[in-house]
């Protein structure tokens, strides 16, 4: 039973390890390891409230978890970015994780290994991490890196992604890089972070390193706010990183901070002027069966991100691209019964991504622009809208997954199917 399902009986639990066993007597609980010997353990408090898993008047956990998003946010930025900290102000340090110095120092190389959703949030880690820090990063997915992981390098961070803490692919991959890494013939230290929203998961285990992203409890199986929640992790993980090795001027820095703390009432604006348009948007797919979500540079993983979310919760297939791929392939797809969902974010790739719109609008594809443009350009591309704050590309990441949550969310809703928890899904997938 996972922890969401336990709150409201008990917050008072006794987890088992690996290799012991719990026997239940008219007594109490009696735990020993596989070999029969008693163990002494203690029951702990968990801190989640159960007013936290009600629905408080929205009709899904999913919708309520989507429409909590800027208040997490916000309280996260209070938590991790320093308001005392200003370019001038050395003596204070722009973030507060809380990591050892040592973890962060001399990297050569970031690798990221998730699953799912959080996989996703680990490509705009990436691109973060590379643009603002300077640091070469790849992401791999958990079950792929575990049975052909990369040579060792000197001064590499092993970084899991995990909002549960659970994910036995994920946990795999970092225990495997710990024995590798620890092997006696290892020249290389060992040095591991974990984000994610479970501190006393089984990440903890493995790792002290942990980054909180205090999303709080996710009940939907499709994740939504702890998403957000990791890529604002992200953001100050390279934020950190970016002042620690002076890769940014400072004045750009402080930019980024000030764009950051805009974001919440912007992903509140969001919501509130366009969730009914969106839920009528929604409401046009139901006969569709393939949706297509393109976006490039930092959008390329929300396109992956919304595709992923369309089809988990309303079984209506979904395809991610990076726009530029389109013609290599999938464009063949594309007709009159195909949306085409466009992420056209201003900024480095935007013409490129217009042009790549035009291309699908050429095929009859029903375009729907995600942007923050509305003028004679977006209407040429688009035959849709939904309008979205304009912010700097390296931030838009918050703010163009909303709509498709939402997207994703009312699409599943006209179906009436059972949103949070869809068929064939665990919330937290604890089997390889
Ligand atoms: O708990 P984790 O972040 O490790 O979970 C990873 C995936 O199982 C998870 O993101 C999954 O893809 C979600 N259902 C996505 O909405």
């Amino acid at each position: 039973m996972v922890r969401e399902n336990l709150v409201p009986h008990t917050q008072v639990v006794l987890s088992l390890e690996n290799g012991e066993l719990a026997k239940l007597t008219p007594l109490g609980v009696e735990v020993y390891n596989f070999a029969g010997v008693p163990l002494n353990k203690y029951p702990r408090t968990l801190s989640w409230n159960p007013v936290l898993i009600e629905k408080q008047g929205f009709k899904h956990f999913m919708l309520k978890e989507i429409h909590e998003q800027p208040r997490l946010i916000r309280a996260s930025l209070d938590t991790y970015l320093n308001y005392d900290w200003y370019p001038t102000n050395s003596s204070e340090m722009p973030i507060k994780l809380g990591l050892p110095a040592g973890l962060l120092e001399d990297l050569e190389q970031i690798q990221i290994v998730a699953c799912g959703s959080s996989w996703h949030a680990g490509l705009v880690g990436k691109y973060l991490l590379e643009q603002i820090a300077g640091i070469p990063t790849m992401v791999q997915y958990a079950s792929e890196f575990r049975y052909a992981p990369p040579p060792l390098t000197a001064n590499t961070l092993t970084i899991g992604v995990t909002q549960s803490g659970e994910t036995a692919d994920t946990l795999a991959a970092l225990a495997m890089e710990q024995q590798r890494l620890t092997n006696q013939q290892s020249r290389f230290q060992l040095r591991l972070l974990g984000i994610t929203n479970r501190t006393e998961s089984s990440l903890a285990a493995l790792t002290e390193n942990i980054i909180d992203i205090h999303a709080g409890i996710e009940i939907g199986v499709a994740a939504t706010k702890t998403y957000t929640a990791q890529l604002l992790a992200f953001y100050c993980l390279a934020l950190d990183m970016s002042y620690r090795r002076q890769v940014l001027p400072l004045m750009r820095l402080e930019t980024i901070l000030n764009g950051l703390r805009q974001l919440p009432a912007l992903m509140e604006s969001v919501l509130e002027v366009q969730e009914d348009s969106i839920q009528k948007l929604a409401d046009q797919f139901t006969d569709t069966q393939d949706v297509i979500f393109i976006g490039r540079g930092i959008n390329f993983p929300v396109a992956l991100e919304g595709a992923l979310k369309l089809k988990e919760i309303s079984y209506i297939h979904g395809e991610g691209y990076p726009s530029g791929e389109l013609k290599h392939g999938p464009i063949a797809l594309l007709d009159a019964k195909v949306p085409v969902v466009t992420i056209a974010q201003p900024g480095s790739v935007y013409e490129k991504v217009l042009s790549n719109a035009q291309e699908a609008k050429a095929r009859d594809a029903h375009l729907i622009g995600i942007t923050p443009r509305n003028n004679s350009e977006t209407a040429e591309a688009f035959d849709q809208l939904i309008p979205i704050p304009e912010v700097e590309e390296l931030l838009s990441p918050m703010l163009t997954v909303i709509p498709l949550q939402l997207l994703a969310y009312y699409a599943a809703a006209y179906r009436g199917l059972d949103i949070d928890q869809p068929r064939n899904l665990a919330k937290s997938v604890t089997v390889e």
